[in-house]
């Protein structure tokens, strides 16, 4: 079997990469784009498509954001990693870390991480430091650590993660031939959909797509700063990946949200499961409960007729749901 083609080399053109950047791999991006029959029904929509970000290598899309961070760190000298995290991008930075031979220690929410993640990030050799608070303590913590320069920080507030987590947007449009009217995707610490932006913006000035897709980001209702406008000071929700009451990318979500005419929108934690359990009784795919919070919001939107002139939908599930049993239990 051919050995697995390094999304670093794939896309070297598009991405912050030079020859001297060292194309380390656990064979990420590349994921599937599959068709939702009863999602097609259900919303009325002519053509909905689900990126499983969920068969990245680490079980999310943190993959394609972090192998670009990583790289960029050894090719600048760097012997240790951190980052803060709901526990995605600590097993993803932990695993990156293992390959390149580069340390990481990782700060997380005590008591608030799925243990199929916090496993993940020990067993990678990371080190795990749990603080009182959440998310957002933890980010702090971390822009402080980072400070020092000792170790580079590998959340989303390092561009080279936003360039990575941009090449999902490309294989959208290589896959359909043409960017979506609408993409579906769930906020947390928003750079996610700050990166699906680039991307579209990028593969449409390159002529990879015609036009630019409308931005629809949901939060979970209880985690949803950016639907009022102020931090939460105690976000609550099922879904912890997306547990964060102020996203470090919130004017680049804002940016995205205005740029392409979209809208970001609270879910509550009973539709957020609903949809859970609805894609893996329908489509046979177990996504994470943050990740069912795109198509919790598609279906709502098909419910208040809020979808005219949506015809191409792509919902992504961000990761994969083995990582959280305890929640379909
Ligand atoms: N879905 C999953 C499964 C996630 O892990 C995250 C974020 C998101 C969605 C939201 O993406 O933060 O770019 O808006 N997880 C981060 C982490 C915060 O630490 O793993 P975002």
């Amino acid at each position: 079997m051919a050995a697995p083609v390094s999304l670093i080399e794939r896309y070297a053109d598009r991405l912050p990469v030079t020859p001297r950047t060292p194309r380390i791999t656990l064979g990420e991006g590349n994921t599937p784009l599959m068709r939702s029959p009863w999602l097609e029904r259900e919303t009325g929509v002519s053509e909905v498509w689900l990126k499983v970000e969920g068969a990245n290598p680490t079980g999310s899309f943190k993959d394609r954001g972090m192998v670009v961070a990583v790289a960029k760190a050894l090719e600048e000298g760097a012997t240790s990693v951190l980052c803060a995290s709901t526990g995605n991008t600590a097993a993803s930075a932990a695993a990156y870390a293992a390959r390149a031979g580069l340390r990481c220690a990782v700060v997380l929410p005590a008591g608030q991480v799925a243990l199929g993640k916090l496993t993940q990030a020990m067993l990678f050799g990371a080190r795990v430091v749990a603080v009182r608070g959440g998310f957002d303590e933890a980010l702090a913590l971390v822009r402080e650590l980072g400070a020092s320069q000792e170790h580079t920080v590998v959340n989303s507030i390092n561009p080279h993660r936003i360039e990575g987590q941009k090449t999902a947007a490309f294989e959208i449009c290589e896959s359909l031939g043409e960017a979506p009217d609408a993409l579906c995707i769930p906020v947390g610490n928003a750079g996610n959909i700050t990166a699906y932006w680039r991307g579209f913006v990028e593969a449409a000035a390159s002529g990879m797509a015609t036009r630019r897709p409308r931005m629809l980001g949901f939060q979970a209702a209880g985690a949803a700063p950016l639907v009022h406008g102020a931090p939460v000071a105690q976000p609550r929700t099922v879904a912890t990946a997306i547990r964060i009451g102020n996203p470090a990318s919130w004017q680049g979500a804002v940016d995205a949200r205005d740029a392409s005419g979209g809208a970001i929108e609270a879910v509550t934690d009973d539709e957020i499961l609903d949809a859970y359990s609805a894609l893996a009784r329908c489509d046979g795919i177990f996504c994470e409960p943050a990740s069912a919070a795109a198509v919790a919001g598609l279906r709502r939107r098909a419910r208040t007729r809020a979808l005219d002139g949506v015809r191409v939908v792509v919902c992504v599930l961000t990761g994969n749901g083995l990582k959280d049993p305890a929640t379909a239990r």
